[in-house]
């Protein structure tokens, strides 16, 4: 079985599962990975992740150029310019799942990181979480927005949208998606009481036992 046979397997059971846990609805939420000779897959636009024709998965040149399959998702172009910035990514999840959204509706103070640093897992999978701010889904802008922070930050949250997160595979980046969206559920669970979060020498610490 070819490298790419096996990739477009690999997103439609992943799209299956994250449907499957409620963490993808409707046709909301796009999957990509980068093959070795810099192309990606995406899903197509109006697709369901949870029921994915692994043949009609869309391959695009790494200027957006249609090779294959369907018509690609409208956030192609924000998963092309999370690739060009992270050479180590070699996947992209986008979500609209619930608590992260909701999260993502909210006015925060400081944009640069939005979620605490509540547990260990948080801070390895995730690290610190920016608010990219609100652009249309589909708007070249928001591409240009993602870019932007992208370098930097391995996992990202778009205002009133959701989050796009990366990772070293397909399998990892679906990982590190589901640690966002329970820790964003963690968040809205302890509600106003009094956190505690990690220390700065913990998530140091983390950082350096765990680099990403
Ligand atoms: P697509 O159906 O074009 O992939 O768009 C869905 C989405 O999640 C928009 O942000």
């Amino acid at each position: 079985m070819s490298d790419e046979t096996r990739l477009r397997d690999a997103m439609a059971r992943f799209g299956a599962i994250l449907y499957q846990r409620g963490l993808a609805h409707g046709t909301a939420g796009n999957l990509s990975v980068r093959l070795e000779d810099g192309s990606i897959l995406v899903t197509p636009t109006n697709s369901c992740l949870g029921f994915l024709d692994p043949a009609r998965i869309s391959k695009l040149a790494r200027d957006g150029t249609l090779l294959a399959g369907d018509p690609a998702s409208k956030e192609a172009f924000f998963h092309l310019a999370m690739f060009e910035e992270r050479p180590s990514a070699r996947a992209v999840v986008h979500l609209h799942c619930t608590h992260a959204v909701a999260l993502s509706c909210l006015c925060h103070e400081n944009t640069a990181n939005v979620l605490p640093p509540l547990t260990a897992y948080h801070v390895m999978r995730v690290s610190r979480l920016p608010l990219v701010p609100y652009h249309r889904p589909g708007d070249r802008a928001l591409a240009a927005a993602v870019r932007q922070v992208a370098r930097d930050h391995a996992s990202m949250l778009l205002a009133n949208h959701g989050p796009i997160v990366s990772g070293r595979s397909l399998e990892e980046a679906v990982y590190n998606s589901e640690e966002l969206e329970e820790t964003s559920k963690l968040f809205f669970l302890i509600g106003d009481r009094p956190a505690r979060p990690l220390t700065c020498e913990a998530v140091e610490e983390l950082e350096r036992v765990f680099p990403s």
